[in-house]
């Protein structure tokens, strides 16, 4: 089947590789669009040394011909968007030209920021971890009805009424419930009219936009942020972002049906890793997992902090292809698992006395998990920037056969490097390249 509607989507715990995957199909791709999360999301995209960072602008903006809608599943920050765009400009001719927002996009404002750090502040060692840009709070606000959204913004009026109901709930909350300081209401209309000027020639209807190009036959490519053990309903909660990360956010927060969808790919590591508190069965608190973090440069995108490594987990990836039914797998990150002599894959759990491979991921389940492995032989060849499956040692061709077996789902793409050309494309996706 012709394949012209893409989903991306993190297979693991977020920082997949994600962006790279994305940037890299973008060379032929007419539109690209993110669909939730907010600027938490840390996605890299390298080429010829050069790299670039992007938080909420959907990461195939480097290519000149690419337009890029932000959903109304997003929770925008314009104070994030407008830095991030500023940030970008240089790379990305056309930038305001070709980039579109959701009138429905919730937004986050500085309040939401200081909740989420003030409530992870009184949680102790409870902690979420967050990222701390506000999101939880956000999600919360929409939920709750109460969110200021970005048609909002075309009515001065309206603006400034919900901003003030909005921000004396927040006060309160922050000085009485947590003693924090108070952000100043005025502060934050005053910036938000002043955006309101330059926002507002990029609103649109991003479902009729999108639907529109698909039915005119161009290439549209759904860029998830996270992962899905980071979803909402299906992650490790409470060790979790606020929102779904998996493809029913395409049609909930792209306002495109999932069945316009013809194929979905999941990015998954060649092992594990995560950031934030929270389970993690397969993770390596020894040399192993230090290596694994020197050699995959495993640091935050988005906040810097030190990425958790451990084992590839082939329990919670088949789980989350059971609720996403992905089409293919990308395997990325593989050139870090070079020179290593064996290399362990958890296929199950035991629990108590009993062996599980299927169960629903929350903190409680996984946090009683202890993974069983199976133990296969590395290899000492350098794998960084291979481009052909054949040139491939042997031992790696056997780890990635493993991999899609245990997962039940085949490869699309093999990562070996951080840079575009660092990709090897099987069969499925021969068209899109
Ligand atoms: P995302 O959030 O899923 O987009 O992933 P991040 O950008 O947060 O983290 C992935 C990191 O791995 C980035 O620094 C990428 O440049 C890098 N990366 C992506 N693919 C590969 C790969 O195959 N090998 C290596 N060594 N690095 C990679
Ligand atoms: P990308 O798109 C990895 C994690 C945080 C924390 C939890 C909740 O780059 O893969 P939040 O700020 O969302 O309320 O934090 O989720 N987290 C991510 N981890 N990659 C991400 O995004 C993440 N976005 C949020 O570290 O544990
Ligand atoms: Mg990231």
């Amino acid at each position: 089947m012709t394949i012209q509607t893409l989903a991306i989507v993190g297979g693991q715990w977020g920082d997949e590789g994600k962006g790279k995957i994305v940037d890299c199909l973008s060379a032929r791709t007419d539109a690209v669009v993110r669909f939730q999360g907010g600027h938490n999301a840390g996605h890299t995209l390298v080429s010829d040394n050069r790299k670039v960072v992007v938080h909420l602008i959907p990461a195939g903006i480097l290519h000149q011909h690419v337009r890029a809608f932000i959903g109304n599943g997003v929770v925008l920050s314009l104070d994030a968007l407008q830095k991030e765009m500023s940030s970008v400009a240089e790379h990305a001719r056309d930038l305001s030209e070709r980039l579109r927002i959701s009138e429905d996009c919730t937004l986050l404002l500085p309040s939401h920021a200081a909740l989420d750090q003030a409530r992870e502040s009184s949680k102790g060692k409870r902690a979420i971890g967050t990222t701390s840009r506000g999101i939880g709070p956000a999600y919360e606000d929409k939920i709750a009805r109460r969110g200021i959204k970005v048609h909002d913004l075309l009515n001065a009026n309206i603006l400034s009424e919900k901003v003030t109901v909005l921000l004396d709930y927040h006060n309160f909350l922050l000085s009485e419930r947590y003693g924090a300081p108070q952000v100043d209401a005025g502060d934050v209309l005053d910036f938000l009219s002043g955006a309101a000027e330059w926002v507002t020639p990029m609103i649109t209807d991003v479902s009729s936009d999108v639907s529109k190009l698909i039915d005119e036959g161009k290439r549209v490519l759904f860029e998830g942020a996270q992962g899905v053990l980071l979803d909402i309903d299906h992650g490790t909660y409470p060790y979790v972002t606020s929102s779904n990360t998996g493809t029913g956010a395409i049609a909930t927060g792209g306002g495109i049906p999932v069945s316009r969808v013809n194929h979905v790919m999941a990015i998954i590591k060649a092992y594990t890793t995560r950031v934030g508190a929270g389970p993690f069965p397969t993770e390596l608190n020894d040399e192993t997992g230090q290596r694994i973090a020197e050699r995959g440069a495993e640091f935050g995108a988005t906040t810097g902090r030190p990425r958790r490594c451990g084992w590839f987990d082939a329990v919670t990836v088949r789980r989350a292809h059971q609720l996403n039914d992905f089409d293919g797998v990308c395997i990325t990150k593989l050139d870090v698992l070079d020179g290593f002599d064996t290399i362990k894959i958890c296929t199950d759990y035991r629990v108590r006395d009993t062996v599980s491979n299927n169960m629903s991921c929350n903190a409680k389940n996984l946090g009683e998990c202890e993974p069983i492995y199976e133990e296969i032989p590395g290899w000492n060849e350098s794998t960084l920037g291979t481009t052909r499956y054949a040139d491939l040692p042997r031992n790696a061709k056997k780890y990635l056969d493993s991999i899609a077996e245990l997962c039940g789902v085949p490869i699309d793409i093999i990562s070996t490097g951080p840079e575009r050309k660092h990709t090897i494309f099987n069969e499925a996706l021969a068209n899109w390249i």
